[in-house]
C-alpha cells in the first residue's frame, strides 16, 4: 500500500514537472526566410513579442533568403536541442529535407506563411502548417475591382488591361494571388487582357520600378495593377504619381497585407484596395499549436486564419 502510495506520489510529480514544462519556460527557435520584408517583420515581431509574453524563450534568425543558409540555422536550432521550431522556409520545396532532419531528432515543426504540401506534411505526425489560403486575398483583390463602378474597365474598351505584380513564381501565395485574382474577373463574365507580368520578389523597390516599366510601355491601356503584396503596390503608388496617373480616375491599384502605410492610402483614394493578411492572428495561433506539440500533442495539418477585404472609407 506504502509503496502504491509513493508510486502515486512520484507519478503525480513526474506528471505535474511536465506540465510545468509545457506552461512555460519552451525553448523555442524560429526562422523567418528574411528579416528584410515588411510583412514578414510585423509577424515576427508579434510572434517573439507573444512567445515571450507567455514566458517562453525564444530564437529568431534571418534565413537571408538562402535556403542553404536556413537549413544550417535549423541544424543549429537542433543541436541545441530547442523544444519546437516554428519556421518560415525560404522555399517551400525544402520542407521535405527540414522534416526529415527534424523527425530524426523527435523536435516539432510549425511551418508558417510558406506552405508545404500536403504530401510533405504527411511525412510526419508533429509537423504542421498555419497561414492564411492565398486564394481568398486573390479573389478578394478581384471582387474589389468588380465593385468599382466600371468593373475595372476604367478605360471603357470592353475588356480589363491589367499588369501583374507578382512577388515570387516559386511561391503559392503568389501563385494563388495572380491567378485568383483573375479569376474572380472572369468568373464574373468579363473579358481580361493581361498586359504585363513579372517578378517584384515583395519588394517595394521592384514593385516601383515594374509599375514605372509597365506604366510607360503601355500607359492609358492599363485599367488595374495588381500586386501580389502591399510592399510592391507602394512601390507602384510612386510609380503612378510619377506617371501623372489618378488612381480611381483613370487606374485603378490592389495590394495585399494592409500594411499600416497601405491602408492609409486606401483611405487617401491612393491606392483602390489590400487585403488584411491578419499576422496577428497567425501569429497567435503559431505561437499557441507550437506550444501544444511542444506538449506532445498531435496538431492537424493545417490552420487557416482568414482574409479581410479592405477598401476605402
Ligand atoms: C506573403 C505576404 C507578402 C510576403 C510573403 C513572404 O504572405 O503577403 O507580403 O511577406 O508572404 O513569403
Amino acid at each position: 500500500m506504502k509503496k502504491l502510495l509513493a508510486f502515486a506520489l512520484a507519478l503525480v510529480m513526474v506528471l505535474s514537472m511536465a506540465s510545468f514544462a509545457t506552461a512555460e519556460g519552451l525553448n523555442i527557435g524560429v526562422c523567418i526566410y528574411k528579416f528584410d520584408d515588411n510583412f514578414m517583420t510585423l509577424y515576427r515581431t508579434e510572434l517573439e513579442s507573444y512567445l515571450t509574453g507567455m514566458g517562453h524563450t525564444v530564437t529568431v534568425v534571418d534565413g537571408k533568403n538562402d535556403q542553404a543558409e536556413q537549413t544550417n540555422q535549423i541544424n543549429s536550432f537542433i543541436a541545441q536541442g530547442v523544444d519546437v521550431m516554428i519556421v518560415n522556409l525560404v522555399q517551400s520545396t525544402a520542407a521535405a529535407t527540414v522534416i526529415d532532419l527534424a523527425a530524426a531528432a523527435d523536435i516539432p515543426v510549425v511551418f508558417i506563411n510558406r506552405e508545404p504540401t500536403a504530401d510533405d506534411l504527411a511525412i510526419w505526425e508533429k509537423v504542421c502548417y498555419v497561414g492564411a489560403d492565398a486564394r481568398q486575398s486573390g479573389t478578394m483583390q478581384g471582387q474589389i475591382v468588380l465593385n468599382t463602378e466600371n468593373k475595372g474597365d476604367i478605360n471603357g474598351n470592353g475588356k480589363v488591361d491589367y499588369v501583374m505584380i507578382i512577388g515570387d513564381p516559386e511561391n503559392v501565395d503568389a501563385q494563388y494571388r495572380t491567378e485568383y485574382s483573375v479569376k474572380a474577373l472572369t468568373d464574373a463574365g468579363l473579358e481580361v487582357n493581361e498586359l504585363f507580368a513579372q517578378r517584384g520578389d515583395w519588394d517595394q523597390a521592384k514593385g516601383q520600378e515594374l509599375a514605372a516599366t509597365a506604366l510607360a510601355q503601355f500607359g492609358n491601356e492599363i485599367d488595374v495593377i495588381f500586386c501580389n503584396n502591399d510592399a510592391m503596390a507602394l512601390g507602384a503608388v510612386q510609380a503612378i504619381r510619377d506617371a501623372g496617373r489618378v488612381v480611381g480616375e483613370d487606374i485603378y491599384l490592389l495590394g495585399v497585407d494592409a500594411l499600416a502605410e497601405a491602408v492609409e492610402l486606401v483611405n487617401a483614394g491612393e491606392m483602390t484596395g489590400t487585403v488584411l493578411n491578419d499576422h496577428v492572428g497567425q501569429a497567435h495561433t503559431a505561437a499557441d499549436v507550437a506550444v501544444k506539440v511542444a506538449a506532445g500533442e498531435i496538431p492537424e495539418k493545417n490552420y487557416t486564419v482568414d482574409y479581410v477585404m479592405v477598401t476605402g472609407k
